[in-house]
C-alpha cells in the first residue's frame, strides 16, 4: 500500500508509548503526551496497523468484563486515510470481540463521522453522554 513496506494489521501487539504518542500527535490536533499503559492493560483488545515498522493505525475496545465493549479512538495517520485502513482496524477489533463472546459493541461519535461508522457496520442507536470535564456540577433542568 505504501513505499515504506506492506501494510499489516495485528491484534494486541506489544506497542510503546512513544509509537502511540507519535501517531496521535499526527492524527489528533490537540493531543498531549499520554501514558497509554493503563488503557491498554484494561482493554479487551487493541488493533494496530503497521506500514513496515511504523505504526500508522490504532483502535481499541474498552470492556465491561462481560458482554459489552466500547470502540474508542480509531486513528489513522493522515497520509493513509480514505484507503480502508480505519474500516479494517474496526473490522478486526469487532471480530476479536465476537471471538470472545462479547454481545454488544458500542460507539459514539461526532455527526461528521456518521458515514465512517456506518461503513464499519454500526447502526444508529439512541445514546447519551455526560461531559465530566465541564465545570457545571448539576445537570441542566429538564424542560417540562
Ligand atoms: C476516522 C478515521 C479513523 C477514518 O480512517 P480512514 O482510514 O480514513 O477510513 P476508511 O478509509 O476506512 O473509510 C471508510 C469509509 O468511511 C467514510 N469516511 C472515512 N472518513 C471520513 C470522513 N472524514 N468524512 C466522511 N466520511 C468518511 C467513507 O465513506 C469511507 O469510504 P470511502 O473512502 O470509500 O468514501 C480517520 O479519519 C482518523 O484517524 N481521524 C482522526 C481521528 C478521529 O477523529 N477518529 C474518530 C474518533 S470518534
Amino acid at each position: 500500500m505504501g513505499a515504506r513496506g506492506p501494510l499489516r494489521f495485528e491484534p494486541s501487539p506489544r506497542i510503546t508509548n512513544r509509537e502511540l504518542n507519535a501517531l496521535y500527535a499526527q492524527a489528533w490536533p490537540r493531543h498531549r503526551r499520554f501514558d497509554f499503559t493503563p488503557v491498554l492493560r484494561r482493554a479487551l483488545v487493541h488493533v494496530c496497523a503497521f506500514e513496515g515498522k511504523e505504526l500508522v493505525g490504532f483502535v481499541y475496545l474498552a470492556w465491561d468484563g462481560k458482554q459489552h465493549a466500547f470502540l474508542l479512538e480509531p486513528t489513522v495517520t493522515p497520509r493513509l486515510r480514505r484507503r480502508g485502513v480505519g474500516r479494517e482496524l474496526v473490522r478486526r477489533a469487532v471480530e476479536e470481540a465476537r471471538k470472545r463472546r462479547v454481545e454488544w459493541v458500542h460507539v459514539d461519535f461526532e455527526p461528521r463521522l456518521a458515514r465512517f461508522y456506518r461503513a464499519c457496520g454500526f447502526v444508529r442507536a439512541p445514546g447519551g453522554l455526560i461531559d465530566l470535564r465541564s465545570k457545571r456540577r448539576d445537570p441542566p433542568p429538564l424542560a417540562n
